[in-house]
């Protein structure tokens, strides 16, 4: 909001757009009803946020339909703005949102077109039983070939497919702008990297901004004839009367002003998403999975083991968000924590569940202590290191031959070894 009021006061007025999976960093129905309610309140927060950055449209990806269609419907009606799909339809066969829109910015028709790749059957049969999607390349091609001769731009917001995201650059005459939300590094990083990531690809704009709301990405855009090619600000060998593009990728951490209006909704956010008082109100019950015992019950027995695991990255996970004063934020905590939504579903009471314990890696084994020998714990796998470790939110490549030997906690002395 600060930035925007900063090129609002150079004379700037944005054409902000955002191409999909913005309401909700968990693709995935939990069914945990707090952590729903959780989603539910995260969402009408982003929807009262962007409805204040004066956003002219927004895609919808498959994130944005983890509370269901008719949902995501209803979290229409307080959109300012529209929310675009031009391949989708509901189970009667009617389309639940626009196809696309047209707008008028700085004395420009724009037309923008928002269409998402097919999701897996079983997605569509969990988010939106009945709904079917549509091949989205023809569905976007459709749509600009029946508006691009009212418009001077073509903005496509397309949360689709790489290859298609190439050949609507490439090959479609007409469109210049593609916002890609699911490039392979638009959404891939939970933090700012130096990559540069918005281009131009043979004369269209790529916009790949990064996820988790830390980057905008950013064009200026000289238009001197509809339906040309851009060029860079930095060619100089561009043709006179050419259309220019200068492209910025915009750091939003930590460079984070006041806003009092954004503060507000923020924080009635923060108060509502505590659940002091809703639990009781609305009669939702949390109980913990009785499964984790907590890294607490293993010292006792395992001190050795506990001792290593103290000093791994694991053992102080949660002391690096609290550095940062990121341990609330519910799109970094969970793998920050252990069990997080089993063992406790409030950030701000996270009780002795702070860390990656024993049982994000070991798994659940509740009767071992009782009878160790009678109920052993499997070898550890990578398996349960993909959760977190997970290739599209984190930035260090993971790779368990190499990872495995830094964090397996050393043998225990057993009465068998001492017979060998
Ligand atoms: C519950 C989430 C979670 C699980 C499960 C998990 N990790 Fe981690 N891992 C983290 C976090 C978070 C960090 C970074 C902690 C920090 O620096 O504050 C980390 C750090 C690491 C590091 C150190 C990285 C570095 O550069 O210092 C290694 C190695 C590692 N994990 C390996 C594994 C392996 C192998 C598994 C599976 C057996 C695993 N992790 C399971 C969350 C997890
Ligand atoms: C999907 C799980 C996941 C989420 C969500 C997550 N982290 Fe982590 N975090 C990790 C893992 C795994 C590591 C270990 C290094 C790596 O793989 O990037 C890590 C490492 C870190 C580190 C230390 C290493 C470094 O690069 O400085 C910081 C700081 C950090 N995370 C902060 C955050 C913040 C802030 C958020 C929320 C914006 C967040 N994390 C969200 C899993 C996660
Ligand atoms: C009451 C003591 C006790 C507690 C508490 C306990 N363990 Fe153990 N654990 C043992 C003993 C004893 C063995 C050795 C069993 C054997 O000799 O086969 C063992 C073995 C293990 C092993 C080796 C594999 C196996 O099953 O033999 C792992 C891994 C392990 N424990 C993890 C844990 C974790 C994780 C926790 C906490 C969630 C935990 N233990 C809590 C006593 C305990
Ligand atoms: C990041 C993942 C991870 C975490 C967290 C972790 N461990 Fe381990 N642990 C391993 C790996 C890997 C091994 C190597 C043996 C295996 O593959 O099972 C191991 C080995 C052990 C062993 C020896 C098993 C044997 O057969 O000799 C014990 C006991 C153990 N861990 C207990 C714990 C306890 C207690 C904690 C928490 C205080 C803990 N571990 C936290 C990954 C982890």
């Amino acid at each position: 909001m600060t930035y925007l009021n900063s090129l609002k006061s150079d004379g700037i007025q944005p054409l902000l757009v955002d191409g999909g999976d913005w309401l909700f960093s968990l693709g995935r129905l939990h069914p945990n009803p707090l952590l729903q309610q959780q989603m539910h309140q995260k969402a009408l927060l982003l929807i009262d946020a962007y409805n204040l950055f004066g956003t002219f449209a927004a895609a919808v990806g498959e994130h944005d339909l983890a509370l269901g269609l008719d949902q995501l419907v209803q979290f229409e009606q307080r959109m300012k703005f529209p929310l675009l799909c031009a391949n989708l339809k509901d189970a009667t066969g009617q389309s639940p949102f626009a196809a696309s829109t047209i707008v008028t910015s700085q004395g420009r028709k724009v037309l923008i077109v928002g269409a998402m790749r097919v999701p897996p059957q079983r997605f569509i049969n969990k988010h939106c039983a009945g709904a079917t999607f549509s091949d989205p390349y023809p569905a976007i091609l459709a749509e600009l070939e029946a508006h691009r001769d009212e418009v001077d731009l073509c903005v496509v917001l397309g949360h689709i497919n790489r290859a298609d995201v190439d050949r609507l650059a490439a090959e479609v005459p007409g469109v210049d702008v593609v916002v890609e939300p699911n490039s392979s590094n638009g959404s891939e990083n939970t933090w700012i990297n130096d990559k540069i990531k918005t281009t131009l690809h043979q004369g269209t704009v790529l916009l790949k901004p990064s996820g988790q709301g830390s980057e905008l990405s950013r064009a200026d855009l000289w238009l001197r004839e509809s339906g040309q090619p851009w060029v860079s600000i930095w060619d100089e060998d561009a043709p006179a009367g050419s259309n220019i593009a200068d492209l910025s990728t915009v750091a939003l951490a930590p460079h984070i002003g006041r806003h009092p209006a954004m503060e507000k909704i923020v924080q009635d956010f923060l108060a509502t998403t505590r659940y002091k008082t809703p639990i009781d109100e609305q009669k939702m019950t949390f109980k913990p999975s009785s499964q984790f015992l907590g890294s607490v019950t293993c010292a006792v027995c395992h001190p050795q083991q506990t001792a290593f695991w103290k000093k791994t990255a694991h053992g102080r996970a949660y002391a690096t968000l609290e550095a940062s004063g990121d341990q609330f934020r519910y799109d970094c905590m969970p793998c920050h924590v252990t069990g997080y939504g089993e063992t406790f579903v409030d950030a701000h009471q996270p009780g002795r569940w702070k860390d990656v314990q024993c049982e994000s890696c070991h798994g659940q084994n509740p009767r071992h202590p009782s009878q160790p020998q009678a109920f052993p714990w499997p070898a550890v796998q990578d398996n349960n290191c993909w959760a977190c470790h997970n290739p599209s939110e984190t930035k260090v490549p993971f790779d368990p031959v190499q990872a495995m030997p830094r964090i397996a906690c050393p043998p225990l002395k057993r009465a068998t070894d001492e017979k060998h």
